[in-house]
Order: C-alpha cells, then sequence, then structure tokens
C-alpha cells in the first residue's frame, strides 16, 4: 500500500494539473494584460468582460493551457526509455526534478515576465505528467497482485479525480484563486513531488523489473518479500522465469517494432482503441468547460456545479476501486460508455429545449453527473492499467509509450477543439460524442478481451489465440468477420 501511495502521488500531481488552470483564468490574465501594458479596463479583475481581453493576452492564455499536453504528448513517448535505463523507482525519482522547476517557474510568476514564466512552468509540468503517467502504471501493474492488479491500478486514476477536485476547491476565489495568491495555487503543482521523492527512497524497485530486465534473481526476490512479506516466492519467480523466457525469444522492442510486427497488431489496436474512447467520449470537454456548460444549461451557481462534478467524478473512481476486479474490465467498460452515450443524448435534450422548458435545467445537469460517473466506472481508470496487462515485459514499455502518447494528443485535440465545434453546433454538440461513444462501445463488445484475474502469460496467450481462430461464444460469428477484416488489412 505504501509503494502504491507512493506512486499515486505523480497521478495526483497529473490531475491537480489538469484541474488548475480553469479556476484562476480571468485573474491570470487580467495580470498578463498588466504585464503586457495592454489592459483596457480593470474590471477586469472582477472576472468580468473578457471580450475587452486583448489578442495577445488571449494568445499567451491559449498558450498557457495548451503547451501542458504538447510537453505531455512529447515526453510520453519516452516512457519505455526511462522506465528501462534508470529503473522504475529511480525513473519516478529523477522526473519529481522535473516537477520541481515547473512548480517554481510557476510559483514565483510574478518576480519576472509572469506570462514567460507560466508558460515555461506549464510546459515543464505537462513534461513530467506524461512521464509519470506511464511510469506509475507500469510500476504498480508490475508489483500488484494479479487479484488486485485491477483495484491498485485504478488508483491512479482515483489520485488523478482527487487531484482535480484538489485543484478545483483551492481555485475558488476566496483560498488561493485570486489575484494574490494565483502563483502559490499554480506553483503547488509540484509539491508532492518533494513527498514522493522521500517516500521513495524506501519503495521496493518492481520485482519484475529487477528479475526479467535485469536478470537479478535474489534482488527480485528480497523486493517480492519486501512487498508480500516473508513467504515462498518460488511460484512468483517461476511465473517470471516464464516470462523472461518469453522475451527472450524476441528482441528488445522498439516502437517502431510494436508498430509493424503483425504479433502485437491485436493488443495495440485494442489498447489505442481504449485509449481514444476515454478520452473521445467528451469528459475533458465536461471537465474543462463544465462552468460555461452549467451556464448554457441554466444552471444557477456553475462554479459550484462545477465543483459537484469533481466530487462525483472522485466518488465514482472509488466504486471503480471496489469492484473492478469481480465485475471484470470488459463489463465496466461496456457499462460506462453505453451510459455515457445514454447521458450524451439526454444532455442534448436538455440543452435544446432548455429555453423552453427551464425545468429541463435539472435534466441537463443529472445527464451530466451521470455522464462522469459512467466515466469513472470504466472509461476513466481502465485504459490506464490495462496496456500493462495486455503486454509482456519486452513491448511493455514501448506500448505504454504509445498509449500514453495517443491520450494526451487526442486530450489536446478535444482541449484545442471544442470551443470551435460547440461555438458551431451549439446545443447539439454532444450529439457527436454520442454517435462516437455509440462506435466504442460496438469495438469494445466486438473486440477487448477480459483480463481479469489472469497473468500476463495468459493474456498474451489469449491474444495469440485470437489472431489465429476467434474466441468460442456468441460473438464468434461477428467477430469472425472482424477478425478476417484486419488481417486482410
Ligand atoms: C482520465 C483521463 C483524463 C481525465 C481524467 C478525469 O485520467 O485520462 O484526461 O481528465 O480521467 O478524471
Amino acid at each position: 500500500m505504501l509503494a502504491v501511495f507512493t506512486a499515486v502521488l505523480g497521478s495526483f500531481q497529473y490531475g491537480y494539473s489538469l484541474g488548475v488552470i480553469n479556476a484562476p483564468q480571468k485573474i491570470i490574465e487580467t495580470h498578463y494584460g498588466r504585464v503586457l501594458n495592454v489592459l483596457q479596463n480593470d474590471s477586469l479583475l472582477n472576472g468580468k468582460e473578457a471580450q475587452e481581453l486583448h489578442p495577445s493576452v488571449t494568445m499567451y492564455w491559449s498558450l498557457s493551457v495548451s503547451v501542458f499536453s504538447v510537453g505531455g504528448m512529447v515526453s510520453s513517448l519516452l516512457v519505455g526509455w526511462v522506465g528501462d535505463s534508470l529503473g522504475r523507482i529511480k525513473g519516478m525519482l529523477a522526473v519529481n526534478i522535473l516537477a520541481v522547476v515547473g512548480g517554481l517557474l510557476m510559483g514565483l510568476a510574478k518576480m519576472g515576465p509572469a506570462h514567460i514564466l507560466v508558460i515555461a512552468g506549464r510546459a515543464v509540468i505537462g513534461f513530467y505528467c506524461g512521464l509519470s503517467s506511464g511510469l506509475v502504471p507500469m510500476y504498480i501493474g508490475e508489483i500488484a497482485p494479479t487479484a488486485y492488479r485491477g483495484a491498485l491500478g485504478t488508483l491512479h486514476q482515483l489520485a488523478i479525480a482527487i487531484g482535480i477536485l484538489i485543484s478545483q476547491v483551492i481555485g475558488l476565489d476566496f483560498l488561493l484563486g485570486n489575484d494574490i495568491m494565483w502563483p502559490a495555487l499554480l506553483g503547488l503543482s509540484g509539491a508532492p513531488s518533494i513527498l514522493q521523492s522521500v517516500l521513495l527512497l524506501i519503495c521496493p524497485e518492481s520485482p519484475r523489473y529487477l528479475y526479467i530486465k535485469l536478470g537479478k534473481e535474489e534482488e527480485a526476490k528480497k523486493s517480492l518479500k519486501r512487498l508480500k512479506g516473508e513467504y515462498d516466492a518460488t511460484k512468483d519467480i517461476a511465473e517470471m522465469q516464464k516470462e523472461k523466457e518469453e522475451a527472450m525469444k524476441e528482441d528488445k522492442v522498439s516502437l517502431l517494432q510494436l508498430i509493424r510486427s503483425p504479433s502485437y497488431r491485436q493488443p495495440l489496436v485494442v489498447a489505442l482503441m481504449l485509449h481514444l474512447s476515454q478520452q473521445f467520449s467528451g469528459i475533458n470537454a465536461i471537465l474543462y468547460y463544465s462552468t460555461a456548460i452549467f451556464t448554457r444549461a441554466g444552471v444557477g451557481q456553475p462554479v459550484y456545479a462545477t465543483i459537484g462534478v469533481g466530487v462525483v467524478n472522485a466518488i465514482f473512481t472509488m466504486v471503480s476501486v471496489l469492484i473492478v476486479d469481480k465485475a471484470g474490465r470488459c463489463n465496466l467498460f461496456l457499462i460506462g460508455l453505453a451510459g455515457m452515450c445514454l447521458c450524451a443524448v439526454i444532455m442534448t435534450v436538455g440543452l435544446v429545449f432548455v429555453s423552453t422548458y427551464s425545468w429541463m435545467s435539472y435534466i441537463s445537469m443529472s445527464a451530466i453527473f451521470l455522464f462522469v460517473s459512467f466515466f469513472e466506472i470504466g472509461p476513466g481508470p481502465i485504459p490506464w492499467f490495462i496496456v500493462a496487462e495486455f503486454f509482456s515485459q519486452g513491448p511493455r514499455p514501448a506500448a505504454l509509450a504509445l498509449a500514453g502518447c495517443c491520450n494526451w494528443t487526442s486530450n489536446f485535440i478535444i482541449g484545442m477543439c471544442f470551443p470551435y465545434i460547440e461555438a458551431l453546433c451549439g446545443s447539439y454538440v454532444f450529439i457527436i460524442f454520442a454517435l462516437l461513444l455509440f462506435g466504442f462501445t460496438m469495438f469494445t463488445y466486438l473486440r477487448v478481451p477480459e483480463t481479469k484475474g489472469k497473468t500476463f502469460e495468459e493474456i498474451s496467450s489469449e491474444f495469440q489465440r485470437r489472431r489465429h481462430a476467434p474466441p468460442p461464444g456468441p460473438k464468434t460469428a461477428t467477430e469472425m468477420e472482424f477478425l478476417e477484416g484486419s488481417t486482410d488489412a
């Protein structure tokens, strides 16, 4: 528990950095205006009249928001390299330097050209988050006992959700989201890494990394005993030995080999689709722009409704922690996507009719809360840890890197494009997500295998089997067409 707690401090930081930029937008824009000497109207200080913003303020603000994802997109590709060359523990330790530097740049923003310092800080923190959002699930996936791998893997997402919530709460204007304290609010993004660095010093390295990657049997055994207490490690070592033998048959798998090799195609396509489903479900359209959406839906206190979203987000991730190893990944993912699809339709109905029937605002608000709940039941946590389950030790780091990059890129696309699409489609914007969600639900039903309670070896042989023959059961006929289609392609 200590090892997992320590690791997910990195996830907490990711969530905090995702959420922190929302609340203080107007205040920071005003400060940028002052620094750039283009402030036209000091009533901006009250958070009003955003339309009077100078174009250069808007540009610097957009950059401050989006450079975070650019940092993550680039660095997520380095996850495999960092995790393999430094090890999981030293890797997480080393990248913390980035978090501290990023936090300091933002925390000291008022001492220099604030817009430049915030942009630099957000880029560095984004770079850090890209690495930690890959290293954390990699470490947890490798140290978790099979029976709890889902629950422990979901703790990564729980820490993200808690990070988002905390940043929303302390971003309120009477706490840190005001003209004086906003640098501290942003700078705190780097704080958990100090605690994490201290705790990492006493955490055991991943036994799989020690045994399979470095061939250090004794150290792997020691590490296993530190994780599980005094016990006979023979069975675990034998399982790792099997995986090692498999890994030795293949060369070290680079990103390019992973993409090219037909034997990894099935798990890779499924892994990337799960990440695409997570992002193109529209969750971040809600999380980034919830205040505006609540205003459109006619909700009285949109800021508090946004915090409500954060609370629901965290609570339902906890539900997922409790049930994921019993209910199974595939079922929860399916229920989550299908539920979100329905909510997106209801949300649209609410938004379209709110001007005619004012009570429709309650329908929209309930649909938003339910949308977030369904997300956290499955589509939120599962993609983050299931990729480590799909791949054995050889291709795992490259697969995590590619999946992470896919996640960050789609997150960036949604963040950038949603305001434009919303301007174009108005109240009908969530119909697009409903259609996408329907497609992802079908894909999950037809193609995603269950990994609950299986060893890494069993999972990879399940994929091998699917490559050669479709699994038995009610889906067989349709799946056969799919598999044939993909082999031909
Ligand atoms: C997942 C997503 C992230 C989203 C978060 C919401 O971690 O990857 O983009 O903001 O869930 O809880």
